[in-house]
């Protein structure tokens, strides 16, 4: 062997056994022993998968007391040759006493994983006097599909859940029902919440027979108004991490919540309202930054329709909680300054956002995109395409279960949107939640790309 083969070759030795010890320290210096202290159970909720992406996974659950919690994940569904990654980042984990949130990262697009959740208990009582309590682990392994050209093209959409969990649960039944690869939470999950209990209530504890609706269908958030109010809401992150950095351009790292990414032939694109008032409404105290956060993402909706895998994918499909568009006049469009209100405009917020639609519609329009799907005034609707208005948008409806009427028909009811490539056209069914039938369907062609 020759001076460089051999530094290879020993640096390659070094790696090696260097990342095997690392993996064992992990599992090797932890005591994997049973909780003596009498406490309840550690990890108090099935886990929730976070932000569906083509190599990363976030993956949340919540933990009754301070502890360090980790992730096994193996391609196999017996955990063979399975990696272990704990909470948090580098330099110190994520310990917490509230929610462990640990991003599975460099996983291969469409593939399917296996994992495991658990966390290492930690009694605290200032630094020199603190000691593992034991390692909990939940027995079941759960899966998932990461996303990519050649995932399978299938989505529904959930809306202004608003924590009313009979419809919420009715909501997600459908969905097991339909089994997409992916579901977005277009918005309002919240009321207005104060505390991190609260929040998990909402994601991770739900109050509903299906506990672990999220642990093996992945989920994407497209916020809410109501999902910024509340102090715990300025930084639900702590319950529903921010998508990965790699994911977008560094100036647009503050754009956590907006998503592009392609599952089978559909690009799907996420963006934030924000509030439904103006900044400068006083109810508002200076708090909000909504306008320049909604430009912001102007410039990140540009970049990320030219990423290969979003221009070529055949079926552009966006996702908001406020409307883009109201065919009523009346509707108060969202830009009334400085409070929100005038003589020629209903009700003191926004029915619709005039400002998105400003500031993304044409870009959208310009790439073709075929049907904006919103949510946030609690009524389904469909806007048909134009002469002017290239693309469809769907209202979907909202947390109401009113009695129907003697023809079986109610004004409102909530909607579980589905969303599927059929004979090479999108097809989009709203299933209506009320009367657990097809409200509608609606087929698109591809864009040209
Ligand atoms: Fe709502
Ligand atoms: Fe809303």
């Amino acid at each position: 062997m020759n001076r460089r083969d051999f530094l290879k070759s020993t640096a390659l030795i070094a790696a090696t056994s260097t990342a095997t010890a690392m993996d064992k320290s992990i599992h090797l210096q932890i005591p994997e022993k049973q909780d003596t202290t009498g406490n309840t159970k550690l990890i108090d909720s099935a886990p929730m998968l976070q932000n569906y992406a083509e190599t990363s996974m976030g993956i949340a659950f919540s933990v009754s007391r301070l502890a360090n919690g980790f992730v096994d994940y193996s391609l196999s569904p017996d955990m063979s040759n399975s990696k272990r990654v704990m909470c948090g980042g580098y330099r110190i984990n994520d310990v917490n006493d509230e929610v462990m949130r640990i991003r599975l990262t460099g996983l291969k697009p469409a593939t399917k994983y296996y994992y495991q959740i658990g966390a290492h208990g930690i009694r605290y009582n200032g630094y020199r006097d603190k000691e593992l309590t034991g390692t909990e682990t939940d027995p079941k392994v759960y899966s998932f599909t990461t996303a990519g050209k050649k995932a399978k093209a299938h989505f529904c959409v959930i809306n202004d859940t608003h924590m009313k969990w009979t419809p919420f649960e009715l909501c997600l039944d459908k969905v097991a029902e339909i089994n997409p690869s992916c579901v977005i939470w277009n918005g309002d999950a919240n009321n207005n919440v104060d505390s991190v209990e609260e929040q998990k209530t909402i994601f991770l504890t739900p109050k509903i027979k299906r506990k672990d609706y999220a642990s093996d269908i992945p989920y994407m958030f497209a916020p809410g108004n109501h999902d910024g109010r509340g102090k715990a809401n300025w930084h639900m992150e702590r319950v529903w991490m921010f998508r990965q950095p790699e994911e977008r351009l560094s100036r647009d790292w503050d754009l956590g919540r907006n998503f592009a990414v392609r599952m089978g032939d559909i690009a799907l694109i996420g963006l934030d309202t924000a509030e439904d008032k103006v900044d400068t409404n006083p109810r508002l105290m200076g708090m909000y930054n909504s306008h320049a956060y909604r430009e912001a993402q102007k410039v990140w909706l540009e970049s990320a329709l030219k990423q290969s895998e979003i221009a070529s994918a055949p079926f552009l499909v966006t996702f908001c909680h406020i409307p883009l568009y109201d065919p009523n006049p009346k509707m108060n469009p969202g830009d009334i300054m400085p409070a929100d209100v005038d003589d020629t405009h209903s009700p003191d917020f926004a029915v619709w956002q005039r400002t998105c639609a400003q500031l993304w519609t044409p870009i959208l329009e310009k790439a073709g995109c075929q049907i904006i799907i919103t949510a946030h005034q609690h009524k389904f609707r469909y806007d048909e395409p134009t002469k002017d208005r290239k693309w469809a948008q769907i209202v979907g409806g909202g947390p109401h279960m009113p009695a129907a009427t003697s023809n079986g028909k109610a004004e409102v009811f909530p909607t579980v949107i589905e969303g599927k490539i059929e004979n090479k056209k999108l097809k989009i069914i709203v299933h209506n939640i009320l009367t657990q039938s097809v409200e509608a369907e609606y087929t698109y062609n591809p864009r040209k790309v």
